[in-house]
């Protein structure tokens, strides 16, 4: 049986035993102790990864011991294909699944998968706080409140790149190759126009399926490609900047809402530090993993002229954002390419 399945059916077994994360149910409430699992798919060493391992420190240091937070990186307890139902049933209380990763339950956080959303890591504040169109189909989603998923934060790690083992410098070098997608109708609209084939997987099977040539290529951020060691399976990166990764930090909400209020108040403050903390290092670990890459000399970091970057937008904006509009909702796409002509987003 694979490490992460025994993981799982331990952690269904001790939401059986234990009741939804409560320890010491019966004690008097304040002196009450919870377990939180948090579970995602990404290394320690990234800015999710960080970020986890940040909050963590900060609710078990806040609570005095009466939260504690159990980590579970990599895909180890549970991966792409089962982490939401987790969430829902109960097996885990927080993840922070890229927003693509919700497309089937709350399609609207697609907005965030949109090419070009963003052009440089400095716009992702502006354009994806609460209070924009965008940071409203988020924290405001009704589909995740439906399922009482209650969205905390937005943690980002940062801008994709494509890889393959073909030399990328315009739309038309992509056609005809399988990329690898997150779950999402905007992503596979954005290679449809790039002429490629693109196939969802579960981000734990994307090395095995570039090494085994079953896709040529993929989309990430620096630290998701050098943490995989996908870098040695691809022998071309274009540093396209096109797309993002953003993650949507998620808690289930009889969890949440069966803390006593100091732990709800502990939870949340975790929840937008780790966010300040997480804004802090995405870009340096980006850096860092990119440096990695160019150093292992296993890849050649293709850079796009200006021109050659404009073009590639050219290619999908607005036609990509038109097209799913009545996926993301058109008053937001709208609003968002007002900001674009005015020179925004
Ligand atoms: C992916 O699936 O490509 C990424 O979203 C994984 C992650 O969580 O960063």
């Amino acid at each position: 049986m694979r490490r992460r399945t025994v993981w799982a059916l331990l952690a269904v077994l001790c939401v059986l035993l234990a009741g939804c994360g409560l320890r010491g149910a019966g004690q008097a409430g304040g002196s009450d102790t919870y377990v939180l699992r948090f579970s995602h798919v990404v290394t320690a060493k990234t800015p999710k990864g960080k970020a986890a391992q940040r909050f963590e420190e900060i609710v078990e240091q806040r609570s005095g011991g009466r939260i504690a937070v159990e980590i579970y990186p990599n895909s180890e307890l549970f991966g792409d294909e089962d982490e939401l139902q987790a969430l829902q049933s109960g097996a885990v209380q927080m993840l922070a699944p890229a927003s693509a990763k919700f497309t089937t339950i709350a399609p609207e956080l697609q907005v965030l998968d949109l090419p070009f959303l963003f052009r440089d890591v400095e716009d992702i504040p502006r354009v994806a706080s609460p209070d924009t169109a965008v940071g409203r189909a988020i924290f405001g989603n009704p589909e995740l409140a439906r399922r009482d998923i209650v969205v905390l934060e937005l943690w980002d790690n940062g801008l994709k790149q494509l890889s393959s083992n073909t030399r990328m410098t315009a739309a038309e070098d992509l056609a005809g190759l399988r990329f690898r997608i997150q779950p999402s109708d905007v992503l596979r609209a954005q290679f449809a126009a790039w002429g490629a084939q693109s196939t969802p997987l579960a981000f734990a099977e994307v090395y095995n399926a570039l090494q085994q040539g079953l896709i040529d290529g993929q989309e990430n951020p620096w630290s998701n490609i050098e943490s995989q060691n996908m870098h040695t399976v691809q022998r071309y990166i274009t540093e396209s900047d096109h797309g993002y990764v953003g993650y949507v930090l998620t808690i289930n909400r009889p969890f949440f809402e069966g803390l006593p209020p100091d732990l709800q108040q502990v939870v949340r403050e975790a929840a937008t530090e780790s966010a300040h903390y997480n804004r802090e290092v995405a870009a340096q670990l980006n850096e860092e993993a990119k440096k990695t890459i160019a150093e292992a000399g296993t890849t050649e970091i293709v850079q796009l002229t200006p021109e050659q970057r404009a073009a590639f937008e050219a290619s999908v904006v607005p036609k990509v954002w038109d097209e799913q509009a009545d996926v993301i909702g058109r008053d937001v796409v709208d609003e968002l390419l007002a900001q674009r002509r005015a020179g925004g987003a």
